[in-house]
């Protein structure tokens, strides 16, 4: 990424970013807990589902646009449709992009705090942790100066070098942590829940938390990869580009479920924990591993990391905005969002028991997520506005744009597309907006 408007200085170096993007805390923190949340193994491969049949033709979808208009999501769409009301859509994704920076900082935070927490052999208290409020909003504060600060002064040198190293050293980790979690008494019971679907589980609500987590976790229906995008050359390939994203972070995914349930069940605990799972089941398994809370001090440093290259990516939407349409400068535009983003999170910050009111804010009805605030946002962003924006965006580029011209455009450095042509034609216009429509009617209760 670029402090100005430029292209990718490799195709490496786009990969890492938009994987950068697309790995954060919504596979290691979000993934397992909706999984817990949805039944298990039958909501797993709902999801891996729609990473393939929607996630990825749609990622092709994104990418293509911002690379023919080399925009921002808003200007993007007024390259081609000047002045039209379909704009919406890229302002809808601007402000996406500020209501999950506003809930994921949040949990940022959380995940900073514990890197000390463990490197002090104080692993357990999650609840006093998360309702001390001046501490969580410290953190919160501290995160998202930090994001700030990098966006602030382009990303290529620090935050690139250091996660083309520390990735892959998360990977590691996985693994190792897979072995381990298995090798508990009483973990089979949890590989079961995870991996043997019992499909009486799958609801209205289970579908569209699939789908919302699918386009949450490969960081689309907000115009980023519409952004990330329009920093690309011609000659890169964008679907061998969206496959490499699509499998890393899924693989990444499965990898954090597999070490959550079985460690899990063998702890005698509850799927159905909601946001804290992840921050109470890594801490105990780490307080039984000999030296783990050394292991569990750099595990958490290492998902801060993952969570940064995140919410860099989700800042620099709005900040890109402002740029390129709104000619701010971008040094002050930086600090403006930020800002403004924290002003926005503190009732995410509160609502996990610090403050009664935002803990149990329960605005958006019982049955569709949980009342405290920031399950609340995470729902309305992180799940419906994503939905809803790539409903609109693959409707703007099948047929305001048009299939054609879009098919051109992703053909161009990537010549093996011409023989899915004609099917990712019929995706983008027909398949991803009529399945994404049904799930929100359903959301609304229209078939119930
Ligand atoms: N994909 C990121 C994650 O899984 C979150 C994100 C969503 C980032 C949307 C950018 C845009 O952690």
């Amino acid at each position: 990424m670029q402090t100005e408007r430029g292209q990718w200085s490799s195709k490496i170096g786009f990969i890492f970013a938009a994987a950068g993007s697309a790995i954060g805390l919504g596979n290691i923190w979000r993934f397992p807990y909706v999984v817990g949340e949805n039944g298990g193994a039958a909501f797993v491969l709902l999801y891996i589902f729609f990473v393939i049949v929607i996630g990825l033709p749609y990622m092709f979808a994104e990418l293509a646009l911002g690379r023919s208009s080399q925009r921002n999501p808003v200007g993007a769409i007024d390259a081609i449709k000047p002045g039209s009301t379909w704009k919406w859509a890229g302002y809808l994704g601007v402000l996406t992009g500020v209501g999950i920076l506003s809930f994921y900082g949040v949990i940022a935070g959380w995940t900073v705090g514990y890197i000390y927490k463990m490197a002090v052999g104080n692993p357990g208290g999650f609840n006093e942790y998360i309702s001390d409020p001046w501490l969580i909003i410290l953190l919160f504060a501290f995160f998202i100066a930090l994001t700030a600060l990098i966006v602030h002064g382009g990303v290529e040198g620090g935050i690139e070098r250091w996660s083309k190293i520390l990735m892959p050293v998360l990977l590691i980790l996985l693994i190792s942590l897979i072995i381990y979690s298995n090798t508990l008494e009483g973990s089979g019971k949890g590989l079961a829940f995870y991996l043997k679907p019992d499909f009486s589980k799958i609801t209205g609500k289970t579908i569209l938390a699939a789908l919302g987590q699918a386009f949450f976790s490969m960081s689309l229906g907000m115009g980023l990869m519409i952004t990330y995008g329009s920093y690309l050359s011609k000659k890169e390939n964008i679907i061998s580009g969206a496959i490499y994203i699509g499998m890393f972070d899924t693989l990444i995914a499965i990898m954090a479920g597999l070490i959550i349930f079985p460690a899990l069940f063998a702890m005698g605990e509850s799927p159905e924990a909601g946001p804290k799972l992840v921050f109470v089941i890594f801490p105990k398994l780490f307080a039984q591993m000999p030296g783990g809370l050394i292991v569990g001090a750099f595990f958490f440093i290492l998902l801060s990391v993952a969570a940064l290259t995140s919410t860099i990516s989700l800042l620099e939407v709005p900040v890109a905005f402002m740029v390129d349409e709104k000619k701010a400068n971008r040094k002050r535009i930086v600090w403006i969002v930020a800002a403004l983003t924290f002003i926005i999170g503190i009732p995410s910050a509160l609502s996990q028991g610090a403050s009664d009111f935002f803990t149990n804010f329960g605005l958006i009805p019982a049955r569709l997520t949980s009342p405290d605030f920031l399950s609340q946002m995470s729902f309305v962003f992180g799940d419906f506005s994503l939905a809803f924006g790539a409903f609109i965006l693959s409707i703007f580029i099948g047929w305001v744009w048009g299939a054609n011209k879009a098919s051109d455009e992703i053909q161009t450095g990537a010549p093996g597309f011409s023989k899915i042509r004609p099917l990712w034609i019929f995706m983008i216009r027909f398949f991803i907006p009529a399945v994404v429509f049904i799930i929100l009617l359903n959301l609304f209760g229209v078939f119930d």
